[in-house]
């Protein structure tokens, strides 16, 4: 099989930010700090409907080497992008920012206009979360800035999680600010929660009607199983407007059925409520939406119920309903968890926003490279660019 896409280990990641901020401004940071990427095992496109979702945080993670600064200055490198990425504080405005650096100095603008003293900085990004495959590496970069900047101010919202629930919870809000408002992407703050607020070993089941959470074991090795995540590479035109366009859809459906969000709508009165919609397409949208909610539950019940292995059935529905309801399935991710079942996995499904991006398929343990061959050739024959791959176990949020 391909390579599976290796985590670094703290040390690693530690020294690589180090490293590479000394190469770039020829002093020491204050210190690194690290945020996760994420899979979200289920409960897709919910978040902005006061749903449910489940994700857990990945072993890859995305590590700043930070040092502060007395004047407004802020000074950014990446190990992805060429040159120094900088603007002032006071120059951060909606709208006002274009590039990478907009995930960064947002998360400043946001706690700054949340109270929190921040002052400018330099600093340095090196990230082991795949860039664009669906699995949040912007968020893995707001919230990697957030706990750095919370935590080089002295702020104690950066306790450990889950024990801090308050000021991390705070600190994702700031980070969904910085996404919507400076970056401009209308996403629905899954992500940031999930990499502010996951525990190693337990996936999250967050609710996005409160923003409250509850810590879910989530231990796959001891059902003889793994999760295998398969990155397409598939990178589809149009995400953004296409995911605001299921946003709007189901913002609009929720005004027409005389309720705040769809979250509101019970799973039992669902057929006389789609009659209500005179749209098709809106009718598949909050199809969609309720079922998946309610598979959400589904899905945790198993867990609670110590059936790891019936939590398959539940994702293979909730593939389907995101292909045929929600559309926003590609071929790609179609193919690799049809690949994927038929090599074994108990369960498979596109993960994240969609249009390309990750799928995650639940398999044996010891099987991942079989699935992943099988995979890679089915890929390979259809005439897709290459996969790559990893396996994702419960990891621990931004420290
Ligand atoms: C993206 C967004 C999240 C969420 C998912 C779909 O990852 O950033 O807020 O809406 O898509 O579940």
């Amino acid at each position: 099989m391909s390579e599976l896409i290796r985590p670094w280990t703290e040390e690693e990641g530690a020294q690589a930010a180090r490293e590479m901020f000394a190469r770039t401004f020829d002093s020491e940071p204050d210190g690194v700090w690290s945020a996760p990427g994420r899979v979200n095992l289920i409960g897709e496109h919910t978040d902005y409907n006061g749903g449910l979702c489940l994700p857990i945080a990945l072993p890859h993670r995305t590590y700043v080497a930070l040092r502060s600064r007395p004047d407004s200055t802020i000074r950014l490198a990446s190990g992805r992008e060429d040159g120094l990425w900088t603007t002032r504080l006071e120059d951060i405005a909606p709208g006002s920012l274009s590039g990478w650096g907009a995930y960064a100095a947002g998360v400043a603008w946001a706690l700054a206009t949340d109270g929190q003293p921040v002052t400018g900085f330099d600093a340095v990004v090196e990230s082991r979360v795949p860039y664009g495959a669906g699995l949040s590496s912007s968020a893995a970069l707001e919230c990697a800035f957030a706990v750095a900047l919370a935590d080089g101010a002295g702020s104690a919202w950066v306790g450990p999680s889950p024990a801090s629930e308050e000021g991390r919870a705070r600190l994702a809000a700031a980070c969904v600010r910085a996404e919507n408002e400076i970056a401009g992407a209308p996403t629905g703050g899954m992500d940031q929660a999930a990499a502010l607020r996951c525990a190693s070993g337990y996936a999250l089941l967050l609710d996005c009607r409160d923003g409250s959470v509850r810590q879910v074991p989530f231990d796959l090795a001891s059902a003889g199983l793994e999760l295998l995540v398969i990155d397409t590479r598939a990178e589809h035109q149009l995400v953004d407007g296409q995911y605001a366009d299921r946003r709007a859809t189901c913002e609009a459906a929720a005004r027409t059925l005389g309720v705040t969000t769809l979250r509101e709508i019970d799973p039992s009165e669902l057929p006389g409520t789609l009659d209500r919609l005179d749209d098709e397409r809106a009718r598949k949208r909050v199809r969609h939406i309720v079922t998946e909610i309610a598979r959400v539950v589904e899905f945790v019940d198993h867990l609670s119920a110590g059936d790891v292995a019936g939590v398959g059935a539940t994702m293979d529905a909730s593939h389907a309903s995101l292909r045929d309801d929600f559309e926003v399935s590609a071929v790609e991710l179609d193919v690799a968890v049809e690949v994927a079942r038929a090599a074994g996995a108990l369960g498979a499904r596109m993960t994240g926003g969609g249009f390309g991006g990750s799928a995650i398929a639940l398999v044996p343990a010891g099987s991942a490279p079989a699935v992943s061959q099988a995979v890679l050739r089915a890929f390979a024959d259809a005439g897709f660019g290459e996969p790559a791959f990893l396996i994702a176990t419960a990891s621990a949020a931004a420290s």
